[in-house]
């Protein structure tokens, strides 16, 4: 059994559902589980404040997951047309990793979601692809043999999973930004079985 680690931060729920729907995706593949984890996010103040543990929610990532994991798929809500903060405080503190080449070879993938359709979901899914390009990791997107893609009117395009959340309080995926989430997390299964059976 291999694992797909992931990984996101999200703060009114929206990329966590979409984590929850990728993991569907990774689980529909024989011999992959997911394993999902969060990031805490960043104090305002020089010392950490956040418990170890979260309240809720899946446990904050180690670099134990990074190393343990066959394959990365990364999620932040968009701040700015751009990650999100905490996600990029966690990877700019892995360059021990990075030191070591342990992500190198391995398959990634990421996901965002934004509040407004033209609110910079492709410059953020960019971005997060920056530094697994820097850990050597193969980038998997999603192709437009999949119906749902050109037929979305909400999330979801050729560079990674998305939802459009507007401005509602309850988290609702469409059909089509589901389709795209749960295809991801497979394609990104589906190589890493590929890779490690090599
Ligand atoms: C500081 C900040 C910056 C944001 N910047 C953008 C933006 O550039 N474009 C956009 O569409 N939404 C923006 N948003 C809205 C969030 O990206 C959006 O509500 C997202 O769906 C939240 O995801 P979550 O439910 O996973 O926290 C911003 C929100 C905050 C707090």
């Amino acid at each position: 059994m291999i694992e797909i680690l992931v990984l996101y931060y999200s703060r009114k729920g929206s990329t966590a559902e979409l984590a929850r729907q990728i993991c569907r995706g990774v689980e529909g593949v024989a011999g992959v589980q997911s394993r999902l984890r969060t990031v805490p996010p960043v104090s305002t103040v020089v010392e950490a404040s956040e418990p170890a543990v979260p309240g809720d929610g899946p446990p904050y990532a180690t670099h134990d997951d990074l190393k343990q994991c066959a394959g990365l798929i990364v999620g932040s809500p968009t701040r700015f047309g751009n990650m999100a903060a905490p996600l990029k405080y966690f990877f700019d503190g892995t360059s021990a990793l990075w030191l070591t080449g342990v992500l190198a070879g391995k398959p990634a993938a990421v996901f965002t979601s934004t509040q407004t359709m033209h609110g910079g979901q492709e410059t953020t899914l960019l971005s997060m692809m920056l530094p697994l390009l820097h850990h050597g990791m193969y980038i998997v997107g999603l192709p437009h043999t999949e119906p749902a893609l050109t037929r979305t009117r909400g999330g979801g395009s050729p560079y990674g999973a998305s939802h459009v959340s507007g401005d509602e309080t309850r988290v609702r995926l469409d059909e089509h930004e589901k389709a795209l989430a749960q295809l991801l997390g497979r394609r990104v299964a589906e190589l890493a079985v590929k890779l490690v059976s090599r």
